[in-house]
């Protein structure tokens, strides 16, 4: 039988003390999308709650990017994609959100979202919600309806799912 996905999780996600900075424990997805029973089992996973209710499938990036683009093409989507500020070269729509000093930014082309579809947004991490809750205001002012949220991880302590209240989260493994 396959093992469970939080089995995989377990094995392959690195935990790195001290990192970026000290006090910090970064959880680092890395060895578990290079294995590739690992990443099957959380494309699978990631997508399984949404799976028939979504034309679209929004990558943030960077590591958004991975996951969205193997549910999109497992799942028959399309991608969107949602970059940092200043990389798109045509008109864009910005939305701000709040880092734990000062403000990033994230962007989509105004017109890269057919009007009426809807979206499954997914990212690596769901920490404080800044950067989904940015993603969600993205997709609805290009006339797409966000139907869920999907993460690996979630640190449920930082309380992103309290900031994307209304919204379906789905989360493959919560940490403290
Ligand atoms: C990380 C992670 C999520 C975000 C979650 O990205 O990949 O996108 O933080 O944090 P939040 O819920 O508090 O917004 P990061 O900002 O480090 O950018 P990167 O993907 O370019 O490394």
């Amino acid at each position: 039988s396959q093992p469970a996905v939080e089995e995989i999780l377990d094995r392959l996600c690195a935990t790195v003390p001290d990192y970026p900075k000290p006090g910090i424990v970064f959880k680092d997805l890395t060895p578990a999308f290079a294995d590739a029973e690992g990443l099957r089992a959380i494309v699978d996973a990631i997508v399984a709650p949404f799976r028939g209710e979504f034309d679209l499938v929004a990558g943030i990036e960077a590591r958004g990017f991975l996951l969205a683009s193997a549910a999109a093409y497992a799942t028959g989507t399309g991608v969107l994609t949602v970059r940092k500020a200043g990389k798109l070269p045509r008109e864009t729509f910005t939305e701000e959100y709040a880092l734990e000093y000062g403000t990033a930014a994230l962007e989509v082309h105004t017109t890269d979202i057919p009007q009426g579809a809807r979206v499954l947004v997914l990212d690596d991490v769901l920490a404080t919600g800044g950067t989904t809750g940015a993603a969600v205001r993205l997709v609805d002012r290009c006339g797409g309806t966000v139907v869920g949220i999907g993460v690996v991880l979630e640190l449920a302590a930082l309380g992103g799912r309290d900031a994307l209240a209304g919204q379906r989260v789905h989360s493959l493994q919560r940490l403290g």
